[in-house]
């Protein structure tokens, strides 16, 4: 078992039946989905699910989990998702695929949100290791990009996979990918880019995460608040 696997199978020992679970986006939680599916098949688990993305909620449907829209939501007990980083205040960085904006509102929602990764996801201030992915309004790009150049930032509109457009998110963003000044601490960063007109969503989830399920080589640490 890999520790993608290890982490997600110990977080799922926190659901239990009569659930509302909302399923994060990532190959990190589709082995804690494929083991909802599990203990539903094998051990009666009666749970609902609510998914961050059209590809989790095809995985999920796809071994007879039931997924409720977005739309018929005010809240859900837990929710599980992977990070490209964490630190140790248990602010994660998310986003490198398209789906930030519905992460965000799930973790958000959750009564509990436990973040899984494995311990080289591990970083010293957010932004070491990859870019901020920020989701800009279309038409707003160049103004959002300005505002975030006068805060330090640097970087770009993502490109798309082939590099002769650019990445459009699940939501219909554009993303820019900006580096800032280590100087800035992620609550004062997450502050300065909410503020930013144009800014959708971005990547730094500060403040939402109750747990983090950590793995290293087969074994699982768990760091609740
Ligand atoms: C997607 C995410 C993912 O959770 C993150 O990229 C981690 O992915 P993986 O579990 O495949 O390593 O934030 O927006």
């Amino acid at each position: 078992m890999n520790d993608k696997q290890s982490v997600a199978i110990a977080a799922a020992k926190h659901v239990q039946s009569g659930m509302l679970v909302g399923l994060g986006t990532g190959s990190t939680a589709n082995y804690f989905i494929a083991e909802l599916a599990r203990r539903q098949r094998e051990d009666a688990l009666k749970i609902t699910t609510a998914a961050s993305s059209l590809v989790t909620t095809l995985y999920a449907q796809s071994l007879q989990l039931s997924v409720v829209a977005m739309e018929q939501l005010s809240a859900i007990d837990l929710y599980v998702d992977g990070a490209d980083e964490f630190s140790a205040d248990k602010t994660l960085l998310k986003g490198r695929g398209s789906d930030l904006v519905k992460e965000k509102l799930l973790a958000k929602a959750a009564k509990t949100f436990i973040a899984v990764a494995e311990s080289s996801k591990q970083v010293d201030y957010i932004g070491q290791k990859f870019p901020i992915p920020i989701e800009v309004l279309p038409g707003a790009w160049q103004l959002a990009k300005r505002s975030l150049e006068d805060l330090g930032g640097l970087g770009d509109l993502r490109q798309n996979v082939a590099k002769d457009g650019y990445w459009v998110s699940s939501h219909g963003s554009l993303v820019l990918d900006m580096r800032f000044d280590p100087m800035h601490d992620a609550a004062q960063l997450n502050a300065l880019i909410n503020n930013t007109p144009g800014v959708v969503e971005h990547g730094i989830f500060f403040g939402l995460c109750d747990a983090l399920l950590i793995a290293n080589n087969g074994t699982v640490s768990e760091h609740w608040a």
